[in-house]
């Protein structure tokens, strides 16, 4: 939202442009990289999400949960590739199947041995999940599950959330993306489902999906209300349209993911992050009878390929990670030590009387600053932007790593002491910039 240009933001804005220089005292070999950088690149970036104004600061190394950048300061690392990184850095299990599967060699143009292993992990554990197929990312898993849908209905229009994120071809946060995969969307409000079905009433025979995130991720861990979930499969099941779970960050919010928290079932789900045990992954599966339109032996058999999807890395790297490492009990155990530390930060805000939240379930949390219910983008976008960039500079200088636009998702690797550290960052953010808060 863009700033309002009251006494109080006017305050804020000057302490920002404070931050934001000692931000560019403190790292002027990052300042020279990403100027090298834009020589090769568009604004030295391949990845939109991680650019960072005035400029991003290169990591070089990672391990457990630390990383370190390029000017030798050392963070706590606190955004887990955006979800990605549930397992720490170099895990040695991960290592160790990474390892094992190179010692076989890579790249064979065929079937592998390890890619049935993986499917059924999979299989197993989401409970939605008959049958499942691979891709390189769990926006490809989004382009296959919405087009399968579309061709398994014969309808065109998906039904989609203001403030969803599926990938860089699916941005429905703020006013969208000009480079949207060309679907006929419908643009419904999350969290209210009377008003999702008088929108979509006079669509009803042309639905052929309802894509959401369980909990909407990228735009600030908005989570769905149950009743809102309970809703939409009804209104697929009278439609006739598939209900698709976008769980690419919420599949890790429970052994089985939201849908088994729920106990709602969609009809299709898509994953990605850290179900690939930290290498390239994505996956779409679901009911048997429609992932069965992709089996290759049948006339009618849907096309689905890429060269890199039953890549041996991937299959072990995400075999051990979600069999040996990130088991049901480390699941409930991740997301449990997350809920208390989203109640640890909101009590520091409470506390200082602060307009600042966090919200979230269990191991993915966002900052607001903004006191108001959030339950969509429309109430996020309440929250004062240029407080929560000047919280972003101040931990970050405080050896905090999470992303600009407020979020923080766990690693199996932090630990107790790594979140005393964290509580103690946003405590001193607290009473520092309290006068700011008006
Ligand atoms: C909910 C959700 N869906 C899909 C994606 C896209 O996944 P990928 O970046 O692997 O293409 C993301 C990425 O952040 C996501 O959060």
């Amino acid at each position: 939202m863009a700033a309002v240009p009251t006494r109080a933001n006017i305050d804020i804005g000057a302490a920002l442009a404070e931050a934001e220089d000692l931000y560019r005292e403190r790292n002027p070999k990052s300042f020279a990289q990403h100027r090298e950088a834009c020589a090769a690149m568009p604004g030295g970036n391949t990845r939109s999400a991680i650019h960072v104004d005035p400029f991003p600061l290169t990591i070089v190394r990672g391990e457990g949960a630390r990383l370190w950048d390029l000017d030798g300061h050392e963070y706590v690392d606190y955004l887990s590739e955006f979800t990605a990184g549930i397992f720490g850095h170099s895990h040695p299990v991960i290592r160790r199947a990474i390892d094992a599967a190179l010692d076989e060699g890579l790249n064979f143009g065929a079937h592998n041995a390890l890619e049935a292993r993986f499917a059924a992990a999979i299989c197993a554990r989401f409970p939605s999940i008959e049958l499942v197929r691979f891709t390189n990312s769990g926006t490809e898993a989004n382009l296959m599950a919405v087009s399968a849908a579309r061709a398994i209905t014969g309808r065109s229009k998906i039904l989609v959330f203001r403030g969803g994120y599926h990938g860089g071809v699916f941005y429905f946060r703020g006013h969208g993306s000009a480079l949207n995969a060309p679907f006929e969307y419908l643009l419904g409000k999350y969290n209210d489902l009377a008003a999702v079905e008088d929108f979509v009433q006079p669509h009803r025979g042309e639905l052929a999906a309802i894509l959401i995130e369980p909990m909407q991720g990228t735009t600030g861990c908005i989570a769905a209300e149950r009743s809102f979930l309970a809703g939409l499969r009804a209104l697929a099941n009278e439609t006739g349209a598939l209900l698709i779970f976008d769980e690419v960050m919420s599949s890790r919010l429970a052994p089985g993911g939201l849908q088994e928290a729920h106990g709602i079932l969609p009809d299709l789900t898509t994953l990605g992050k850290y179900v690939g045990g930290g290498m390239s992954f994505g996956a779409f599966g679901g009911r048997a009878d429609l992932m069965e339109r992709f089996d290759p032996r049948r006339p009618d058999a849907f096309q689905h390929a890429g060269t890199f999807n039953n890549n041996v890395l991937t299959m072990n790297a995400g075999l051990a990670g979600l069999t040996e490492i990130y088991t049901p009990e480390r699941a409930r155990a991740l997301n449990t030590g997350g809920d208390r530390l989203r109640d640890r930060l909101n009590a520091v805000a409470q506390r200082h009387g602060l307009a600042m939240q966090f919200t979230g379930l269990g191991s993915m949390l966002a900052v607001h600053m903004t006191d108001r219910p959030i339950r969509s983008q429309d109430d996020a976008e309440h929250g004062n932007a240029l407080l929560r960039d000047l919280f972003y500079f101040d931990l970050v200088e405080r050896g905090i790593w999470f992303a600009k636009r407020g979020m923080f998702a766990l690693s199996i690797a932090l630990d107790e002491a790594d979140h005393d550290k964290l509580v103690g960052a946003v405590e001193d953010f607290a009473e520092t910039r309290a006068p700011l808060f008006g």
